[in-house]
Parts: structure tokens; C-alpha cells; sequence
């Protein structure tokens, strides 16, 4: 018989992936989603959906009632609206949660699996980081996450939540917007940076399979990094990309627009964006993140939860994803 899980971003990339392997897996998952529209994608695939955000007292405590395994990935790089700042999304949703958990108990909680982020590490110059190196986030997403894992982390020694730390590479998949797939094939890619930047990534279907695996075997208090085990350069990444889809390779934008311009557009750029309450893509914090150079270790989930890497390169994955059919 599966588990009574409760699944917070539901609706997100990587929720409908990690809802429908649930699902598939015989457990009886309940989404939290924004809206009942996207409440009915997450139903689409097998599962109950509340619609709520991290604010909505009530939601939360009947999504926690009797879960015994948390997925917590509401959360991202900031929402729409100027209100929706990484601090609020990450940090003040992570607290909204634990609140709910105090407030329901747990009882039957077996575990909290929190999908952190690579960005807490910072730029390291393509230093190999492992799990129990401190952070040095240089992104306000990066500040924020850190601060949500440390209201876990207490939360985990001071009231035995038992809290589990995922810190993600950069998800890629079908669908996934990071790997620029429309945009090489259009000839129109442009980033920040030269390309000769280590980014960790991973498949979506690794990233499903290390999200289980923390949560059915992880210790409780514990941090894993999740990352594929052969990180590539930015620019090696988007031209596997390109070798698939065609097109043009992405252009580098650092080499030709001083880097004061970048930070100057980028700024006004999120400011204006969120105004208009949508979502801004070129944002301060994003042109750090496509600059920064880090690699994760991975040997911690391997070793102590025996994850196997369906796709242990962007290589194979890339072509896993981007293959004709
Ligand atoms: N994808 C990656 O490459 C990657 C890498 C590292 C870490 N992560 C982390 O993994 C998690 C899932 O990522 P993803 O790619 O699936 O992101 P996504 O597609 O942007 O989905 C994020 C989900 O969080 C929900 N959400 C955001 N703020 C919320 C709030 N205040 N209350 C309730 N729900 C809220 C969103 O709802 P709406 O649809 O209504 O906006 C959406 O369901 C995120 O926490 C992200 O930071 C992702």
C-alpha cells in the first residue's frame, strides 16, 4: 500500500513529473496548486489538488493532515508581481508551511523533503562543492533558499520535523525552459556570460528518482546535493543542445555588452516586468546564475541512498529529451 503524501508546487515542472511517479507508484498524493485551473492539471494525472498558496492556514493544515511524506517545491526564482520577491516565495513560504506542521503535529510525518537549490553555493570559479561546505549565495534566490533551510533545519533540531534538504541542479527536460530548445532552433539564444561557466544539471526523470529516494531512505537533518555525475560548461550544455535541434548555437552576450549595461537593463527590466505583474525574465539574480561556476559532488546520495543515474550526462540526457520520436 503507497503513502499519504502531500506535494506543495504541484503544478510546477518538476511537481507533475515527481505527482505522476508518485501516482504511478501506488501512493495517494494530494497537489497544492494557485489556482482551480491548475488544481485540475495536477487532478489530470491521478492526484487530489487543494488550491491555496503557502499563506492559506487552512489549505495546509488539510494538505499535512495525515501526510507522512511532504514534498515541499512551491517555491522559485521570484513570482509575477512585485510582491512576489525570492524572500517571500522562499523563505516567508517556508515558514508559512512549518507553521502549518506545528499546528497539525507530526504525528504521522515520516519526512520533509525541501527542493533547495545549487544557487546557495554562489559563484566557486568551478570549484567541486560538497553538501557540508557553507553556502555563499550571491543571488537574492540563493539568500532566500539558504534562509528556508535554516528555519528547516531548526525546525528539524528544535521540534523533530523531520526535515530533508534537496539541493537541485538545474533541471532540464521536456518542457524545461532552461535548455533554450525554441529559442536555439529560432537562432535567437542569448545569454549572459562567456559559456565557460560550470552549471550543474539534471534530467527531470534522475531528479524525480533523487527526490524519492530522499525522502523514502534520508536522514532526517541531512543535505543532498542532486546533480547529474559529468557537469558540463554552459556553452558545451546549449551546444549539445544546438547539435540536436539546430538552428543557431547561443550567443554569449558578455563578450559584446559592458557588464554595467547588463546589471543596468536587467534592473529595470524585473522592475518593470513585475509592475505589469508578469514575470521578468532578465533579472539581476538571473544574469549571476547563468555566470556563476560551480560543480556539486554527488557522492552523498549515491553512497548513502544508492541513486542511479538514469542519465548520469547531460550528453545522454539531452538526447533522451531532444531525440526525434
Ligand atoms: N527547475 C529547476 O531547474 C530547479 C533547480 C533548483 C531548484 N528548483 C526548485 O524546485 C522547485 C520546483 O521547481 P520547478 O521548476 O517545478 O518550478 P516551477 O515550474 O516554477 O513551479 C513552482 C511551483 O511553485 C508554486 N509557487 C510559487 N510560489 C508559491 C507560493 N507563494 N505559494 C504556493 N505555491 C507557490 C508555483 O505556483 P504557480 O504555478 O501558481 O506560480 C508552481 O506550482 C522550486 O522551489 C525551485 O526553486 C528548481
Amino acid at each position: 500500500m503507497g503513502s499519504k503524501v502531500f506535494v506543495t508546487g504541484a503544478n510546477g515542472r518538476v511537481g507533475q513529473r515527481l505527482v505522476a511517479a508518485l501516482v504511478a507508484a501506488g501512493d495517494q498524493v494530494t497537489g497544492l496548486a494557485r489556482s482551480a485551473d491548475k488544481a485540475r492539471e495536477v487532478e489530470a494525472l491521478g492526484a487530489a489538488c487543494l488550491v491555496g498558496d503557502l499563506s492559506s492556514r487552512d489549505v495546509l493544515e488539510q494538505g499535512l493532515d495525515g501526510a507522512e511524506v511532504v514534498y515541499h517545491l512551491a517555491g522559485g526564482l521570484r513570482g509575477p508581481g512585485p510582491q512576489q520577491t525570492p524572500d517571500l516565495v522562499n523563505r516567508a513560504g517556508m515558514q508559512g508551511l512549518l507553521d502549518a506542521v506545528d499546528r497539525v503535529g507530526t504525528g504521522s510525518l515520516n519526512s520533509l523533503v525541501f527542493t533547495s537549490t545549487c544557487a546557495v553555493y554562489g559563484d566557486r570559479s568551478g570549484l567541486v562543492v560538497g553538501e557540508d561546505m557553507p553556502p555563499q549565495p550571491d543571488t537574492r534566490y540563493g539568500k532566500s533558499k539558504v534562509a528556508a533551510e535554516q528555519l528547516l533545519a531548526a525546525a528539524c533540531d528544535e521540534r523533530g520535523v523531520p526535515g530533508r534538504i534537496v539541493r537541485l541542479a538545474a533541471v532540464y527536460g521536456p518542457g524545461f525552459p532552461f535548455m533554450l530548445a525554441d529559442q536555439i532552433a529560432a537562432g535567437t539564444a542569448r545569454l549572459p556570460g562567456e559559456g565557460r561557466n560550470y552549471v550543474p544539471t539534471i534530467h527531470i526523470d534522475d531528479a524525480v528518482t533523487g527526490l524519492r529516494a530522499v525522502a523514502g531512505g534520508g536522514v532526517d537533518g541531512a543535505i543532498y546535493n542532486l546533480a547529474d555525475r559529468a557537469p558540463l560548461t554552459l556553452r558545451d550544455f546549449y551546444a549539445e543542445v544546438h547539435r540536436h535541434v539546430g538552428g543557431a548555437p547561443v550567443r554569449f552576450f558578455s563578450t559584446w555588452i559592458p557588464s554595467y549595461v547588463q546589471e543596468a537593463l536587467a534592473r529595470t527590466n524585473e522592475r518593470v516586468a513585475s509592475r505589469l505583474g508578469r514575470h521578468p525574465r532578465l533579472t539581476p539574480d538571473n544574469l549571476k546564475l547563468f555566470r556563476a561556476s560551480a560543480r556539486m559532488r554527488v557522492d552523498r546520495i549515491e553512497q548513502e541512498l544508492s541513486m542511479e543515474w538514469a542519465w548520469p550526462s547531460a550528453r545522454e540526457g539531452l538526447a533522451d529529451v531532444l531525440a526525434p520520436r
